[in-house]
């Protein structure tokens, strides 16, 4: 029985293993341990937030005379924020704060774009595949002189709206007719008749467009391409979104996300629709700022929102910690939608997705989710970061960060350059300190694991052996090809990498391996075996077409299967403090406990878990004692 992808399996049988912390580096993407618990307790931590601090300070001094900057990091498993950094610039306007924190309110332009998706996200009546003409038939009537300048706006749906893969205009607010008296016609633009040209905006000294100024106007800008064709970054798809906000639920934008978003979340610093009332005390005002007070009309859902830190991080958080949508959601929300030319940025809704392997220790793959704004001189960025269960956010104003509006996104890169690596280092701390590595063994069944950690991601399996059987070292076998081919009798490939990755499949359960019947957690792990060479992944990546063609864990995390389990699946047994009390191999069957702890109690492993019948779907009934062994002094 031929099988697909086991190629990097059999054709690797070089014998030499290099480095476990291989440059080639190819976890699933996500996690690769548990995000830490208690980053702010890590020394590391603690060190990289006063150099971040320091460079700040220096790098502000210098560089802000009116501009402020604030910048907070916060990980969803403390209470307080992480890192917490304002700069008040010594030029102020006289207007508002004169004292830059946490609590300070700026404008952050298209972060707005976050709460018209997460309020339809949120409403069952909506569905991404709605077609924008079920919410909105008068835009059926906004049809351009031909095809090429006409948009089909029957195809075009609330996800291609959300995902910027409308192939809508980008803006019709920012036409420079609107502002005939400009040096246009000297720069070889026609003029435009009186009283034809664009006629509404919000910006400064322009009417606000209201919902039918805007559909009016969407006859006359042509599109860019045919929907869901590649993703351009669209504010009238935003605004539009706004309006189908109103007309799914006959409210006002403004109310609906004061009621489902900001009241629920406590983010009494943010508003649409004009500053929140704390905003003349606590609003940070620069210098010759001309947008600080307007209301956008039909844009407010694009780009008109006000809000300080706190609320930025509040509202990160809410989405990490599945406050807003549901676990299954937020995940589905938290994916990309479509490439962008970058190989480095792809397009959500309406996540800018960062991709970089330069931010953790082993240069693996990592997407920070992040939102980007800007408005006059107001940038802003929120940053999600999943896997370290982190928020990070910067909101900066004034004349020296709007030199360069990707300021923000640069200082977010400094952010994240001192406090990423110190968090994969914490949680690397916290994998050793809460039993995570060492050796575990059963000793009715005679087996033995042993796990470590390096530079690389995951855990390490240094050695697993069961029943006997030297298991790591042969993993190669357990395969119907190995079979097939006499591979398993001749000399198999050995693991170049074994590897423990977590997954998010969870529960909550009574203990079955100690005897006070304590409630632990289940959490499963899925072990890497790879027994590709560097050299050999590297030929790959050469012979391949695509980048990274060596790196094909997800095509293979799951093919050894026994009786219906996997062979990679590990289950960590925590206590309530967090700490490995066994670990199991459901497949194989076994209990592997810490060498030396006090009671050791085998069971039948099989899935089931979790559920509190005693009996597996798969009729594996579980929960069975069999067999009670002391040894030594009890740990824990
Ligand atoms: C990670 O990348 C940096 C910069 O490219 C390189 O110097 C370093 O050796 C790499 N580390 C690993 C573990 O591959
Ligand atoms: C969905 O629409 C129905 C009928 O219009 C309405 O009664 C219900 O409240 C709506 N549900 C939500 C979540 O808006
Ligand atoms: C939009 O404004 C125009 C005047 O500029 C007005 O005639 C129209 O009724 C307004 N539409 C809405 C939906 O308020
Ligand atoms: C709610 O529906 C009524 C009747 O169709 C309409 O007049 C009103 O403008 C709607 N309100 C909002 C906020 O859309
Ligand atoms: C906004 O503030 C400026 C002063 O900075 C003021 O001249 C202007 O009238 C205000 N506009 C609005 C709409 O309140
Ligand atoms: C237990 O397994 C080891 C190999 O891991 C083997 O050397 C030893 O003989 C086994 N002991 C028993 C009692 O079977
Ligand atoms: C222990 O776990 C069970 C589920 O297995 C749950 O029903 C029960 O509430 C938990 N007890 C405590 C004290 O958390
Ligand atoms: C698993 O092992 C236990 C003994 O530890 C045994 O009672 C049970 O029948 C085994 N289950 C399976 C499916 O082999």
């Amino acid at each position: 029985m031929p099988m697909p992808f086991t190629f990097v399996v059999t054709a690797a049988a070089a014998v030499l293993a290099l480095p476990l912390a291989s440059a080639n580096v190819c976890p699933p993407l996500g996690p690769v341990l548990l995000a830490p618990r208690s980053p702010g307790q890590n020394p590391i931590v603690k060190a990289a937030i006063g150099s971040l601090k320091a460079t700040f300070d220096g790098q502000m001094k210098a560089q802000m005379k009116a501009s402020a900057v604030s910048v907070a990091a916060k990980s969803i498993h403390e209470d307080g924020l992480l890192f917490n950094y304002h700069f008040t610039p010594p030029t102020q306007s006289g207007l508002g704060t004169t004292n830059v924190d946490e609590d300070t309110i700026y404008r952050v332009g298209s972060v707005s774009k976050l709460m018209p998706v997460l309020a339809l996200l949120q409403d069952s009546n909506v569905s991404i595949e709605d077609p924008v003409t079920k919410y909105l038939p008068a835009l059926r009537n906004a049809k351009g002189s031909s095809e090429v300048l006409s948009v089909e706006w029957d195809d075009i749906t609330i996800g291609a709206l959300m995902s910027h893969l409308s192939g809508l205009s980008t803006d019709t607010a920012q036409d420079l007719a609107l502002y005939p008296t400009g040096p246009w016609t000297k720069m070889g633009l026609p003029e435009v008749a009186k009283g034809t040209g664009p006629s509404c905006s919000g910006l400064p000294g322009t009417k606000l467009c209201n919902a039918t100024d805007l559909i009016r106007d969407m006859a006359r800008r042509p599109p860019i391409y045919r929907e869901f064709t590649t993703p351009v970054y669209s504010n009238v798809g935003y605004a539009l979104l706004g309006l189908v906000v109103e007309a799914a639920t006959n409210q006002t934008f403004k109310e609906v996300i004061q009621k489902s978003i900001f009241d629920v979340l406590g983010m009494a610093s943010s508003s649409f629709d004009g500053p929140p009332k704390s905003f003349a005390e606590k609003g940070f005002i620069p210098v010759k700022e001309s947008t600080w007070n307007l209301t956008l009309g039909a844009f407010e859902s694009s780009g008109g929102m006000f809000s300080s830190t706190n609320d930025l991080i509040k509202f990160g958080e809410a989405i990490l910690e599945h406050r807003v949508l549901s676990g299954a959601k937020t995940r589905k929300w938290l994916q990309p939608t479509a490439h962008t030319t970058a190989t480095g940025f792809s397009v959500g809704a309406p996540w800018e997705i960062g991709r970089t392997n330069t931010l953790t220790p082993d240069n693996r793959t990592l997407d920070v989710y992040t939102k980007t704004g800007d408005l006059g001189q107001y940038h802003a960025v929120i940053a999600l970061i999943p896997d370290y269960d982190l928020v990070v956010t910067v909101i900066c104003a004034g004349a020296e960060v709007s030199r360069e509006p990707v300021s923000r996104t640069i200082i977010l890169t400094t952010a994240l350059r001192a406090l990423i690596p110190a968090l994969d280092q914490a949680s690397r701390a916290e994998a050793s300190s809460n039993a995570y590595t060492g050796t575990f063994t059963s000793a009715s069944t005679n087996s033995t694991l042993s796990i470590t950690t390096d530079s690389g991601p995951g855990l390490v399996i240094s050695s697993l052996s069961i029943r006997g059987f030297n298991t790591l070292s042969q993993f190669s076998s357990y395969s119907l090809s190995a079979l097939e081919s006499g591979a398993a009798a001749a000399a198999p490939p050995p693991p170049t990498s074994a590897r423990l990755y977590p997954s998010n499949r969870r529960a909550e359960t009574i203990s079955t391996t100690t005897t006070d019947n304590t409630n632990v957690t289940e959490t499963a792990w899925r072990a890497v075996i790879d027994t590709a060479t560097e050299d050999a992944k590297k030929k790959l990546d050469e012979q391949i077409f695509y980048n990274d063609g060596s790196c094909v864990t997800w095509f293979g995390m799951d093919r050894g299967a026994y009786n219906f389990l996997s062979l990679a699946d590990f289950v960590f047994v925590t206590d309530k403090g967090g700490k490995v009390t066994a670990v199991r191999s459901p497949a194989f069957n076994v209990t592997f406990v810490r060498t030396g702890d006090e009671v050791i109690v085998d069971r039948d492993v099989g899935v089931g878990q979790g559920s509190t019948s005693g009996a597996s779907k798969r009729g594996l009934g579980w929960g069975v004692v069999v067999g009670v062994v002391v040894m030594g002094l009890g740990l824990s």
